[in-house]
């Protein structure tokens, strides 16, 4: 690893922590990865070091590395010039596409990222609502703004009890005060949902969660927990908000909201939606919608909204998506891969579970049962998960470590089932080092 441990000591005298990305930092190395080229499914580093990428670029990557289809449109657009800050006839073309496919969505807005998504979602569940507090799950992830930056990387010895767990800030530099507009219930827990809203329903604007808990690896929201969240929230008029930035598009076109049968009032969608380039968008119900400027008084604005080479690479990709037998073989590799990685295990004896679901999965050493909320989750053992991740990389199968509980690993539509056995190969060979 010369040349990538050689980049990674020049990048930190001046980029911040060698990245541009607090998270970019691959903890199971102790550096960021630093690539020179990759192709469908797999990557290579600087050192030119091939690696099967069990990765993709935290889930962006859905289609796989350098897809001909979204390079076609990216090409076609910027031929045309790019001109951004304006609409061109794509900006209809892919909201219709996106009403069309995503149950909830009548009216979308086009922005940049995940966290900018959740940020407009919920200043809008606010202003149609006129209620100031947002109820989220313990552990989900909705981005790196200030108002849902709380209670996801909880340490296992500050949660708190389950009654009432601790709005545990995710970073420092967040204003005292904003917590108390949080109301933090664990995942999957009917009972303690009941009894937040029968406490705050009235001042409550809107329920995030993520409707398949992607975050903490796989982990599937239960039939009760989804009946009760929409019927409460129905209930109330508090808007449910279904952030589906990692879910959308990985098990079935119509992402987690299809999948389960449940339409929430607003999502969010990020990653794969853009086909590996910088989209995200949010959405929803006609009326809510009505309330952004400039026919309504809710403010969401951005010079790069809605980018013209971002747009056209998401029509590419969401038509690729849509494509006869597209999710028939993201089933069939996640088949392979999670039986194969399972049986791996057991031949190694190795105590760890894998959940997943479509094209992303979790591995949670020392879980031996299935991990239903973050509390489960963050009792895995991490050390030895590190060691895993460690031994896999230098044995040419790319996963990423992130911080915090089990971890989310994902594969893209460009590896084959023959990939997928390279990557149990050299998956084999990997744990022999460290069991
Ligand atoms: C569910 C969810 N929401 C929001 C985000 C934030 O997205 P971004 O990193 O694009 O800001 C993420 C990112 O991992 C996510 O998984």
């Amino acid at each position: 690893m010369g040349r990538v441990i050689d980049q990674y000591n020049r990048a930190c005298q001046s980029l911040a922590g060698g990245v541009s990305s607090s998270t970019r930092l691959n903890k199971a190395v102790g550096h960021a990865m630093y690539f020179d080229r990759a192709d469908g499914c797999r990557l290579w580093d600087l050192d030119g070091k091939e690696y099967l990428d069990l990765c993709c670029s935290h889930g962006a990557t859905l289609l796989g590395h350098g897809d001909r289809r979204v390079r076609e449109a990216v090409e076609k657009a910027l031929n045309r010039g790019a001109a951004c800050s304006y609409e061109n006839e794509q900006h209809a073309e892919l909201a219709e596409l996106l009403c069309d496919v995503i149950p909830c969505l009548e009216r979308v807005r086009f922005t940049g990222s995940g966290t900018e998504a959740t940020m407009h979602c919920i200043r809008l569940a606010r202003a149609f609502t006129g209620r100031p507090k947002l109820l989220k799950f313990e552990g989900n992830f909705h981005g790196y703004h200030d108002q849902v930056m709380y209670a996801i990387g909880t340490p296992a010895d500050q949660l708190g009890s389950e009654e009432n767990p601790t709005p545990y800030p995710g970073s420092t530099g967040m204003p005292p005060g904003l917590q108390d507009q949080i109301i933090v219930v664990p995942y999957n827990r009917v009972d303690l949902l009941e009894k937040a809203f029968r406490e705050h329903a009235h001042e409550l604007a809107a329920v995030i969660g993520e409707p398949i808990y992607y975050n903490a690896g796989c982990i599937l929201p239960t039939r009760e927990f989804l009946t009760a969240l929409r019927s409460l929230t129905q209930k109330h008029g508090v808007l449910l908000i279904f952030d589906e930035v990692l879910s959308a598009f990985r098990m079935c076109v119509g992402g987690a909201q299809e999948y389960l049968g449940v339409t929430p009032d607003l999502c969010t969608l990020g990653k794969a939606v853009g086909g590996g380039y910088p989209l995200s968008v949010f959405g929803g119900r006609r009326d809510i919608m009505d309330r952004l400027m400039p026919i309504g008084d809710c403010q969401h604005s951005g010079t790069y909204n809605g980018h013209p080479v971002v747009v056209a690479a998401a029509l590419a990709a969401i038509r690729a998506y849509r494509e006869p037998g597209f999710y028939d073989h993201i089933h069939a590799v996640s088949k392979v891969l999670l039986d194969g990685l399972t049986q791996l295990f057991t031949k190694h004896q190795v105590a760890a579970h894998v959940q997943g679901l479509g094209a992303r999965f979790g591995i949670y050493f020392g879980l031996m049962d299935q991990a239903r909320n973050y509390r489960d989750a963050v009792q895995h053992q991490r050390a030895h998960m590190l060691r895993f991740i460690k031994a896999a990389i230098k044995h040419g199968v790319y996963f990423h470590d992130y911080g915090g509980a089990a971890c989310h690993h994902g594969f893209c539509a460009a590896m084959t089932v023959n990939d997928a056995e390279e990557a149990l190969r050299r998956l084999d060979a990997a744990l022999a080092t460290i069991t």
